[in-house]
C-alpha cells in the first residue's frame, strides 16, 4: 500500500506528545465505582470555589457581563488597555509604592495559557525548565505540548519548606530556559522568602534565564500578612502569572495575565514577542474584558470568605491532629491546601484508594503532586467545614487503626 511504502504507519497518525494513556488509573476508578454505586463521598480534594458555599454578590458579577461596550470587536492582542489598567490596579492597591504599567500586562484566558505563551517565548523543542517537586500537576501536560522538558528541583522540608539550591545548581544544563516558582506552592503552601528571591535572582543571572513565577494564590496568606509579588522583581527577566481564578474565586470567567518585569530591554523585547503569540490566537472575549474592573473587585468580599473557611478548616484539623499519634500536618504559610504526613504502610495511592472504599473520603495522595516519596495526604481546605471535620475524623480514624 501506498501509506506503507512511504513508511507511514497507522500509529504515526498522532503526534507522540499525544501518547497519553487515556484509560483511568485505579484511583480514579475507584472513584467511578463508588459514584456508580450511589455512595455519598465526602469530598476532601475539591478545588473549585463556585461549589463550596461561599457567598458570591451575583447581582454585581452578571451586571458587568452585560456592557453595552462589549458588542464592539477591538482586537488588542495584549487585550483591553482598560482590563490591562484594571490588573495595574490590583497591583497597585494589594502592594505598596508599586505602579505596574498597564503595558507590561498580557491578558491570557487562563494561567496555563500563560504558561504556554511564555514557553513558546523561551523555548525551543526540548529545551528544559525547571520546576519545583512537590508541585502542581499539569505543568507535565503544558509542557509536553510545548514539547518542553521539565527538570524538576527539590523543595525539601525542615520545619517549613525550603527550595533545594545545591540541587537546582545541579539540575541546570545549557538546554536550561527558565525556572518555575510557585508563590506559595501547590500544595505545600510555602512561599519564596526574601533570602531564596535573592538567590533565584543570582541564579537566574549567572546562566541567562528566565523567571516564571506562578501567584495564583499570592493574596492568601494565612497569617494576613501580604507577601511580596516578582511582578515586581528589578533583577531577572521575571513573567508572573495569575488571574480570577483564585484571586476573586472566579475560574469560570476564564481571565488571568502574564506580567513581565526585569531588566528593561529584556522586558521590550519579550513583550515586542509575546504580543505577536497573544495576536495569533487573540483569545479574550470582550464581556470578560468589560467586566474585569467588577470582577477583580469581588476579590474584596471573596478572600475575607475563603481565608476564613481556611483557618476555620485549619483549626479544626490541628484540633483533630492532637487526639491521635500516626498523622502530623507539614507547616502550612499560604494557599488552599493542607498537606498530611502519614505512616507509610502502603502506597499513597492505595491509602486513598483504602479511605475511598472503607470511610468514603476522598482526598489526594502525594504521588499526584509528586512528592519525593510515599507517606503525604493532601486536603483541601477550602472544603465546606461539616465535610471537612467529619472527613478528617473519618481519615485520622483508618491512619490510628
Ligand atoms: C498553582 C496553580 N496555578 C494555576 C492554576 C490554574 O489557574 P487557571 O484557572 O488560571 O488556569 C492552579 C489551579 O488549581 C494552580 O493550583
Amino acid at each position: 500500500m501506498a501509506a506503507e511504502r512511504i513508511g507511514y504507519h497507522g500509529s504515526d497518525m498522532f503526534s507522540h506528545r499525544t501518547d497519553w494513556k487515556l484509560t483511568p488509573n485505579r484511583f480514579t476508578e475507584a472513584q467511578q465505582e463508588l459514584r456508580a454505586a450511589g455512595m455519598e463521598v465526602l469530598d476532601l480534594t475539591v478545588s473549585n470555589p463556585t461549589r463550596v458555599g461561599l457567598a458570591y454578590d451575583e447581582e454585581a458579577i452578571m451586571q458587568a457581563l452585560i456592557r453595552p461596550e462589549a458588542l464592539d470587536y477591538d482586537p488588542q492582542p495584549k487585550g483591553l488597555r482598560r482590563a490591562r489598567e484594571a490588573v495595574a490596579g490590583y497591583y497597585r492597591e494589594q502592594h505598596e509604592e508599586f505602579d505596574l504599567d498597564a503595558e507590561s500586562v498580557i491578558l491570557t484566558t487562563s494561567t496555563s495559557e500563560g504558561y504556554s505563551y511564555v514557553f513558546r517565548l523561551l523555548c525551543n523543542p526540548d529545551d528544559e525548565i525547571l520546576v519545583p517537586k512537590p508541585s502542581y500537576p499539569l505543568f507535565e501536560f503544558l509542557a509536553d505540548l510545548q514539547d518542553v522538558k521539565l527538570a524538576p528541583y527539590p523543595l525539601i522540608y525542615d520545619h517549613g519548606w525550603q527550595i533545594d539550591f545545591p540541587s537546582l545548581y545541579k539540575a541546570v544544563t545549557h538546554r536550561t530556559r527558565a525556572v518555575v516558582v510557585v508563590h506559595p506552592n501547590n500544595p505545600t503552601g510555602s512561599y519564596a522568602s526574601a533570602v531564596e528571591q535573592k538567590e533565584l535572582n543570582a541564579f537566574c543571572r549567572e546562566y541567562n534565564l528566565s523567571l516564571i513565577v506562578d501567584e495564583v494564590f499570592l493574596d492568601y496568606a494565612h497569617d494576613g500578612v501580604a507577601r511580596p509579588t516578582f511582578a515586581r522583581n528589578p533583577d531577572a527577566l521575571t513573567f508572573t502569572l495569575s488571574g480570577l481564578s483564585k484571586i476573586s474565586g472566579l475560574p469560570q470567567m476564564k481571565l488571568a495575565w502574564v506580567v513581565a518585569s526585569g531588566p528593561e530591554e529584556k522586558v521590550q523585547a519579550a513583550l515586542a514577542r509575546l504580543e505577536v503569540i497573544a495576536d495569533t490566537y487573540l483569545s479574550m472575549n470582550a464581556p470578560i474584558q468589560w467586566a474585569v474592573p467588577v470582577l477583580l473587585e469581588q476579590r474584596k468580599s471573596i478572600q475575607p470568605l475563603l481565608l476564613d473557611r481556611l483557618r476555620t478548616n485549619l483549626e479544626e484539623l490541628d484540633r483533630e491532629l492532637t487526639k491521635q499519634k500516626a498523622s502530623a500536618r507539614l507547616d502550612v504559610e499560604g494557599g488552599w491546601y493542607a498537606v498530611l504526613r502519614v505512616p507509610v504502610t502502603q502506597s499513597d495511592e492505595d491509602l486513598a484508594i483504602d479511605l475511598l472504599r472503607k470511610v468514603a473520603v476522598l482526598v489526594h495522595p502525594g504521588h499526584f503532586y509528586d512528592f519525593a516519596s510515599d507517606g503525604y495526604l493532601v486536603l483541601s481546605l477550602i472544603t465546606p467545614p461539616e465535610a471537612f471535620r467529619e472527613g478528617v475524623r473519618r481519615v485520622l480514624g483508618v491512619l490510628n487503626g
